[in-house]
């Protein structure tokens, strides 16, 4: 028995010497340590053996099973491996790490944020479900006004009431802002707003507007031009050429928009400017009697300008970007861009 034992163990590191391939070893596995395999066949003429030999023929036989059972793993492991190897492609790229940052709309709010600190504005907020007081009638719209109609502002269902809306423009909050405060008020109000239009390169139905308004004693239209110059100018460089032109809002008089040049044609007219060489950037204008009043402040007394303007579109052009709905399909390739 202990010479079969011997004659086996030799006939098995012979074999696990040879193996190289997962067939082979599979092979191994079956020849020697299956059920009806070489060991446990000599195990079962383990019954043979005399009883003062069990101990000494037994310990051999677990050596051989233990020599086999590891040998065979060991290759194992080593063969698994070896079949691991062509998922492992050393020659492709590392991957890119990202990072993460601000959306671009919030880095470009918090730039203006900063510039109109630096003038002396404060920041101040409202909130986006408004009432039609707010959003059309104590700044001046006619109750006939086209803004109101269906077409442009989302109705909000609110109990009984049927006044209540998603704010068109961050306007209401000049409102709120004079109800609540003595003047000299002088903030900006960035948040975001909503139109019932359809979605196109040029519109988007929910974007950001940053408000701005200064109501004291003798506050002008100059200063109303100079401090938008003064923005134009750090928001978009030094360089920068703009203008004004005659406008019209309800809450305004007389009210303007601000052009600056274009900057993909750099003013001689092309598709993004329409032909004409100048891109309008905000509507403003000095603040209209009628809403100073229906607020509380006497317009005898006191004057202030406003202005509003839409950041995506701001930032659109400060970038050349010519599809404002690249802001928000959430694309990391142009999003990682900034
Ligand atoms: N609220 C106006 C708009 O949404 C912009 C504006 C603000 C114009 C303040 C004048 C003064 O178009």
């Amino acid at each position: 028995m202990l010479e079969e034992i011997k004659a086996l163990s030799a006939q098995i590191k012979s074999d696990l010497s040879a193996i190289s391939t997962p067939e082979e070893l599979e092979a191994f596995r079956l020849k020697h340590l299956v059920r009806k395999g070489t060991i446990a066949q000599l195990f079962d003429r383990m019954r043979e053996v005399s009883k003062e030999d069990k101990p000494l023929v037994g310990k051999e036989m677990n050596i051989l099973r233990t020599t086999a059972q590891s040998g065979f793993d060991e290759l194992q492991s080593g063969v698994s491996k070896k079949e691991a190897k062509p998922s492992e492609d050393l020659t492709l790229p590392p991957r890119t790490l990202y990072h993460g940052h601000e959306h671009p709309i919030m880095q470009a709010k918090a730039r203006m944020e900063e510039i109109f600190i630096r003038m002396g504005f404060t920041i101040a907020t409202g909130p986006d479900i408004e009432d039609d007081y707010h959003n059309f009638e104590a700044l001046n719209f006619p109750p006939d006004h086209p803004a109101r109609d269906m077409q442009d502002t989302f109705f909000v269902k609110h109990g009984d009431r049927e006044d209540v809306v998603l704010r068109t423009h961050t306007s209401p909050v000049q409102i709120r802002m004079m109800q609540s405060h003595e003047p000299p008020i002088r903030a900006i109000m960035p948040g975001r707003v909503y139109r019932n239009e359809s979605i196109t390169a040029r519109s988007l139905a929910e974007f950001y507007q940053v408000e701005g308004l200064y109501v004291d004693k003798g506050v002008t239209m100059a200063q109303l031009k100079g401090t938008l110059f003064e923005f134009a100018k750090a928001y978009y460089g030094e360089d920068i050429k703009f203008r004004f032109r005659p406008s019209f809002f309800p809450f305004t008089e007389p009210s303007a928009e601000m052009d600056i040049t274009c900057f993909l044609c750099d003013g001689q007219g092309c598709r993004v400017c329409k032909q004409s060489g100048w891109l309008e950037i905000l509507g403003c204008g000095m603040v209209h009697p009628n809403v100073l009043s229906n607020c509380g402040i006497d317009p005898e007394v006191y004057s202030g300008y406003a202005f509003g303007m839409g950041i995506e579109r701001t930032q659109m052009l400060a970038i050349g970007l010519d599809d404002i709905r690249l802001f928000y399909e959430n694309d990391m390739r142009f999003l990682g861009q900034f």
